[in-house]
């Protein structure tokens, strides 16, 4: 394992990313935790994030000098390359003169075990304030801007090396072969971490922990739950059953996807419960959007512990017994929840409503070393088709949280054919890996005039919302085609009947939520 020890500000989720892209295995730990303790985890190297602090500032993080005399190679990057400079004997000057953005970086040893072919002059990314003048003593320094004498240094005897931009981020131009260079040449770790080997791992881990016992998994149809479900499959087939909420307020196509292909892949036990009229009856006159997702959480639940408690049953007649329960977690969840320093946005939403807290299983969760590429790989890897594997993201609540006012049947319907619409053209005009994820929203309590045919019109409007994201955290609204805005906008209008009018959303995230509710 490379450890990625985090100073803050979510540059270590980025870099342990890039580590795992050099397909080398690696794990985020928070600045805090002791250096005997990240030791005891055997590392290959450790990786010092960049952070918001100044060396300077009183609550700065250190790291303790033993570190740096374990003989294990390390790679500072921003803060953690100035925190390298102090603490070995280096200069880091408070001089005020700051570098931002993209900053031209001069190699200077072009032959260096970082920089080794790639070219003198290149593109770099750079955050801070202040600036290293001298490199600690036995170091070559092997960089420089015009800002800062000293932007890389390496010492190849103790296997020290660091870079005061961030090599992590995509403007820097060569980043990628910096870090691989220090992985590969610098701690002469061989890149052989793959899907193939997560699987099989994760395959022998579950069949260790599950033993002969049952596990039983919520389906939602999205990419994390399909693919824990297909690797907890492979691991323990007839022992697991999935669950299958039909609660109505799918896509078009959803819930078929999910019978037919997902089992016809997986082969999976399913049990599919019929809840449309359920959720549909508690949403009746509900227009406030929290109350509909408490609603379809509480829902969600109440039809999933009957589910659970009907398998219990069965399950008991045969003696055995089902103990466990699959999620599909993922590594950004468990970092966010206190793997990292604590200094990340915490994520407001929960799966599928949130199953319940007093639940009587234990967690069987194949995806918490993954981040979500990653999890898209291992589904590939599974066998599981692209209409799973690339799916956008798409909310628990479903479509219930995209009708702007109550959510009924006859607004479904025609939320359903509008959505459809929008993603058929999207996926024709090859957009799909481009945009992260395209809410239609049915503003079910605005009506405009329009015309059609020699009549007016009185209708609704359907707004577009396609978004460009890493993450969720952050997006920005697509900036796509106008032909094919176009043809989804007279489609819909065309095809939907009650709607007389396609709108565009273009606001980023913050301020608006990709989600209008
Ligand atoms: P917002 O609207 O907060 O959404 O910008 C960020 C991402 O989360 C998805 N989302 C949810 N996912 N349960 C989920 O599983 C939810 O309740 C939920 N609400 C929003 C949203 O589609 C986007 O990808």
């Amino acid at each position: 394992v490379v450890l990625v020890v985090d100073f803050g500000a979510q540059y270590a989720q980025l870099i342990a990313r890039r580590v795992r892209e050099a397909r080398v295995y690696s794990e985020i730990v928070p600045s805090t935790m002791p250096v005997a303790e990240m030791l005891a985890k055997n590392p290959k190297a450790i990786i010092l994030s960049g952070g918001p602090s100044s060396v300077y500032a009183e609550d700065a993080p250190s790291l303790d000098r033993s570190l740096f005399e374990a003989g294990v190679p390390v790679f500072g990057m921003c803060y953690g390359f100035q925190l390298m400079a102090t603490t070995l004997g280096g200069t880091v000057d408070n001089t005020g003169a700051r570098e931002y953005g993209r900053t031209p970086l001069t190699v200077s040893r072009p032959g260096s075990t970082l920089f080794e072919g790639t070219p003198a002059e290149q593109s770099v990314w750079m955050s801070h304030g202040d600036a290293c003048s001298a490199a600690p003593e036995g170091f070559t320094v092997t960089a420089s801007t015009d800002v800062v004498p000293v932007a890389a240094f390496e010492n190849d005897e103790k296997k020290l090396y660091g870079v005061q931009y961030h090599p992590e981020v995509m403007h820097s131009t060569h980043g990628q072969q910096v870090l691989e260079h220090f992985l590969y040449r610098g701690a002469g770790i061989e890149p052989s971490w793959t899907t193939t080997s997560v699987v099989e791992e994760q395959v022998a881990a579950i069949r260790a922990q599950v033993g002969t016992k049952r596990a039983i998994c919520a389906l939602s149809g999205g990419v994390d739950s399909s693919v824990a479900a297909a690797i907890v499959q492979k691991a323990i087939g007839e022992q697991l059953t999935c669950v299958y909420v039909d609660h109505g307020l799918q896509r078009k196509g959803e819930s078929e996807q999910v019978e037919k292909d997902f089992v016809a892949a997986t082969g999976v036990q399913l049990k599919v419960v019929d809840a449309e009229e359920r959720f549909l009856t508690a949403l009746a006159g509900v227009s406030d959007p929290e109350q509909k997702r408490k609603i379809i959480g509480r829902e969600f639940i109440r039809v999933f512990e009957q589910a659970q408690a009907e398998l219990v049953a069965e399950a008991g007649a045969e003696g055995e017994e089902v103990a466990f329960l699959v999620q599909g977690t993922l590594y950004p969840d468990i970092v966010e929840s206190g793997g990292g320093t604590g200094t990340a946005n915490i994520k407001s939403h929960h799966n599928v409503g949130g199953l319940p807290d007093d639940i009587e299983f234990q967690l069987v969760e194949p995806l918490r070393q993954l981040f979500k590429d990653e999890v898209r790989m291992v589904g590939t890897e599974l066998g599981l088709p692209d209409a799973i594997v690339q799916r956008q993201p798409f909310p628990g609540p479903g479509l219930g949280i995209r009708i702007v006012g109550e959510v009924t049947k006859e607004r479904l319907d025609l939320l359903r054919e509008a959505d459809a619409i929008a993603r058929e053209e999207l996926t024709a005009a090859g957009l799909d890996r481009e945009i992260w994820q395209c809410p239609v929203v049915l503003l079910a309590d605005v009506r405009s005039v329009g015309v059609q045919g020699d009549g007016r019109t009185y209708g609704h409007p359907i707004v577009l919302r396609p978004v460009s994201s890493e993450d969720a955290m952050t997006a920005d609204w697509t900036r796509m085609p106008y032909e094919v805005l176009a043809r989804i906008s007279t489609r819909i209008t065309n095809e939907v009947a009650e709607v007389n009018r396609v709108v565009l959303d273009v606001t980023s995230k913050p301020p608006g939520t990709i989600e209008w509710e």
